[in-house]
């Protein structure tokens, strides 16, 4: 299968493209760079620095492509209050530019990487497919619109179309910011280095952290599983873990006892978040493989960033 990956130098983007290629796929890979880093590509994957709202560009890059993989993204919730023309520009602008240029080339299929935070604050845990998005950040309200755009444009140009709603992926690689840190990474560094952790709200938020090995399955899955045209499918671990127990399973991970401070000005966002995920197993077969102690025990192992010395 001949694959391009929008986004494919960023932390999903390229282990994805390692799996793809491994599986014996030819695997394209087009990124601004604006996040990504090219030198985590594995050799044998193609690499095009570019912007994923360049629809000639995108022409060229879809010849021959059977499925496409849309990952390119911002991708802090923080930064898109803060920012949310630009979230508005680059995550809709761009998936639309992506479905156009995807109809007037022709494709198979396109796999889009939408985000659980599409649900904000639920009712109801687990959360299920069905249930009607509350997204509370420009972030989320853009892969709502992508989304929508997706099935659209898919139907109307007569390709497939499918949408994983991503959890808290975390694993080695994952971009470590300076401001709007995703919290596994930055929870790991600051327990390793200075023993203690800030965390916003009071501790008892809770998410669903999956390993970057099991969302990387759901999405080759997703490439090739029947019956998938204008799903939305949950990916996640099922596990549901407050920061307070993140905190702890990182302090007993790395061997220390970390102190920890609450600042209690924000609520810390959604308050409980964990997939459903019968609709995974049902149409991919889909089983998160890696519990978080063990996700945990890998990321330090295998991250030159937090790996321990003797
Ligand atoms: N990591 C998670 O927990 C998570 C959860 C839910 C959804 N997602 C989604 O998965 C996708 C990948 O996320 P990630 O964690 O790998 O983030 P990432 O920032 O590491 O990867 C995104 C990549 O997109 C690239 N990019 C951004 N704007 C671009 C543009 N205009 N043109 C071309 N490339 C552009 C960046 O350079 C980066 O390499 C995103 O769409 C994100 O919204 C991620």
């Amino acid at each position: 299968m001949r694959v391009l990956i929008t986004g494919g130098a960023g932390f999903i983007g390229a282990h994805l493209a390692s799996a793809l290629h491994g599986q014996g796929h030819h695997v394209r890979v087009l990124d601004d760079l604006s996040a990504g880093d090219p030198t985590g590509l594995i050799a044998g994957v193609n690499f095009t620095r570019g912007d994923v709202r360049d629809i000639p560009k995108l022409w060229t890059l879809l010849q021959g492509v059977d499925v496409v993989y849309h990952l390119a993204a911002r991708v802090s919730v923080p930064a898109s209050v803060l920012y949310p023309h630009e979230y508005n520009d680059v995550n809709v602008g761009g998936t639309v530019a992506l479905l156009e240029a995807c109809r007037d080339v022709g494709v198979r299929r396109v796999v889009l990487a939408s985000s659980a935070t599409v649900y904000g604050d639920q009712p109801e845990q687990p959360v299920g497919e069905t249930m009607l998005p509350r997204p509370a950040a420009p972030y989320a309200v853009s892969k709502v619109a992508a989304e929508l755009y997706l099935f659209n444009i898919g139907q109307l140009a007569g390709f497939e179309t499918v949408a994983l709603r991503i959890f808290n992926a975390y694993g080695p690689g994952q971009p470590l910011p300076p401001v709007h840190a995703p919290v596994i990474p930055q929870f790991v560094k600051q327990i390793m280095g200075r023993g203690s952790v800030v965390i916003f709200g009071n501790g008892g938020q809770t998410r669903d952290f999956v390993y970057i090995d099991d969302v990387v399955d759901a999405l080759a899955r997703a490439a090739e599983a029947p019956d998938v045209d204008r799903q939305i499918i949950n990916v996640g671990s099922g596990e549901e873990t407050s920061l307070d127990a993140l905190v702890a399973q990182i302090g007993a991970t790395v061997g220390e006892k970390p102190s920890v401070l609450y600042n209690r000005e924000t609520s810390g966002g959604i308050q409980r978040l964990v997939a459903g995920l019968a609709k995974a197993e049902r149409l991919l077969h889909y089983r998160a493989a890696t519990q978080l102690a063990d996700g945990l025990r890998k990321l330090i192992e295998l991250d030159p960033r937090f790996r321990q010395s003797d």
